[in-house]
Order: C-alpha cells, then structure tokens, then sequence
C-alpha cells in the first residue's frame, strides 16, 4: 500500500540560513502528520544543514541533481556519495528545468539513477511532455520514451522504492496546473507500462507523483486519483505555513 509524498522542490532559492530557519520551524509544523513522507530539496551548499536541522524528524533531504562518477576531476559537479553522507535520502533527478537548461537526456538521467541507487539514495525521477508535444497528442509516447530509457537496467525491486515524477513542462511554475484528468491519465498509463515493464508487484510500490503549480487548494483533486500518490511541489513550497497546510491537505 503506498502512502502518498509530497515533496518540496526549493529550486534555487534560499540560503544556508534561510533553509535552516524554514527547516526548523516546519519539522515542528507538520511533526503529528502520519501516514504521509514528507521530502524537502534544498540547492546543494544547504542541504547537510538542512539534514542536520531535520534530524529524528518525519521530514526527509533530497538533493536537486547528482553526477554520476563516485570523485575526480570533474569540477563544479557532486557525487552520490557525498550527497548521502552530507544527509540526503533522496535525490530528483532529470527535472526538466535540467533537461532543457543544462543538457539532461534519458541517458545521463539514467546514469545518475545508478549512481544514486549504488549510495542508497531513492531517486525521484522526473519526466513530462512539452505543450508542443501535447497539442502534437504524443505526451504518451514521449512519456513511454523517457521511462523506458531512464529507468533503462533497473530491476523490479529497485524500482518498488523509487519515486516518478510525472511534470508536464507546460504546467512548471506557470500557474496552469494539469487537470485531475490529465494528470490522472499520464499516472494510469506509467503504471501500466510499469506493470508491463518491471511486473506488477512493483508497479504497485513505485511512487508516482504529480507536479506542475500544486497548490494547497488544488492538491486535493490532484492527488485523490488512485494512481496520484502526492506531489512534487515547487514555488508552493517555499514558504513555511502554505507548505505545512499543502502536506496536510494531502492527508485530510
Ligand atoms: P511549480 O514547480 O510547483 O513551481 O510549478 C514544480 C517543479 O518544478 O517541480
């Protein structure tokens, strides 16, 4: 049985001290909701102060992106290792702000969910189409394409602890959030191509959760669909109150 996620995806926002001042009040906030995992992203130079303040909470750290190689000469780039050691349990991989600004593919994607896996790190692995390939009526193909190839040597047990992230491009900080029905349908069909794919046991424990403009007051019909198990949540989550509200409603 999946409990739904919701988690929170900083962006580049908020410094050392701005995050760890978020961190501790929410801990606080949201420390008697059961029944729901709760994941924050912040930008790497605050995410092991952020673990730290979180410590012996119900609130987990994901970081916004990994490389894949363990060290070496690969300046400006962090390693999985170091990522689990500084206190992430998960880590987002292939958002399409990454995918579009800074070169991610299917194939580094998958790269980085190996490495991520080989540190213990649960990847919350996004894909989505762009709105030129849902007026074109390809958002299931493109779906299938980046499913198939990120996840591309995952076993079936590896994935009944990962997390998908189904963010139509269209919908990322636009305001313009999916209806229930399309956000319904996408779920309904990567579960089916998951059960196909990595057998039907496993398909039923992956996660996948929708994002794209969440809202406190529209996760509710967002997330009530039975293939929606929560919410990746960007500009909503950025401030402490509205964030805590949003992770309640999911559970109301
Ligand atoms: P948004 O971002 O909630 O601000 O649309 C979602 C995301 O990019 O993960």
């Amino acid at each position: 049985m999946r409990i739904p996620l919701i988690a929170g995806n900083w962006k580049m926002h908020k410094t050392v001290h701005d995050a760890v001042f978020f961190a501790k009040e929410f801990r606080g906030l949201v420390k008697d909701l059961t029944g729901v995992d709760i994941v924050i992203a912040p930008a790497f130079p605050a995410v092991h102060a952020v673990a730290e303040a979180l410590r012996a909470s119900n609130v987990a750290v994901a970081a916004q992106d990994v490389y894949w190689e363990r060290e070496g000469a690969f300046t400006g780039e962090v390693s999985a290792p170091m990522l689990a050691d500084a206190g992430a349990e998960y880590v987002i991989l292939g958002h399409s702000e990454r995918r579009t600004l800074f070169g991610d593919t299917n194939a580094t994607v998958n790269r980085k969910l190996h490495a991520a896996v080989a540190s213990g790190l649960t990847p919350i692995v996004c894909v989505g189409e762009t709105l030129a390939q849902r007026d074109a009526g390809e958002t299931l193909v493109v779906l299938d394409r980046q499913v198939k190839e990120s996840l591309d040597g995952v076993t079936g047990e590896q994935l009944s602890t990962m997390v998908l992230a189904y963010e139509p491009v269209w919908a990322i900080g636009t305001g313009r959030n999916a209806t229930p029905d399309q956000a319904a349908e996408a779920h309904t069909h990567i579960r089916q191509r998951l059960r196909q794919w990595f057998g039907i046991d496993s398909a039923e424990q992956c996660h996948i959760v929708y994002g794209g403009s969440v809202k406190p007051d529209n996760i509710r019909p967002l997330a009530t669909h039975i293939d929606v198990d929560g919410a990746l949540v960007g500009g909503a989550s950025l401030e402490v109150r509205g964030f805590a509200d949003l992770v309640r409603k999911v559970i109301a």
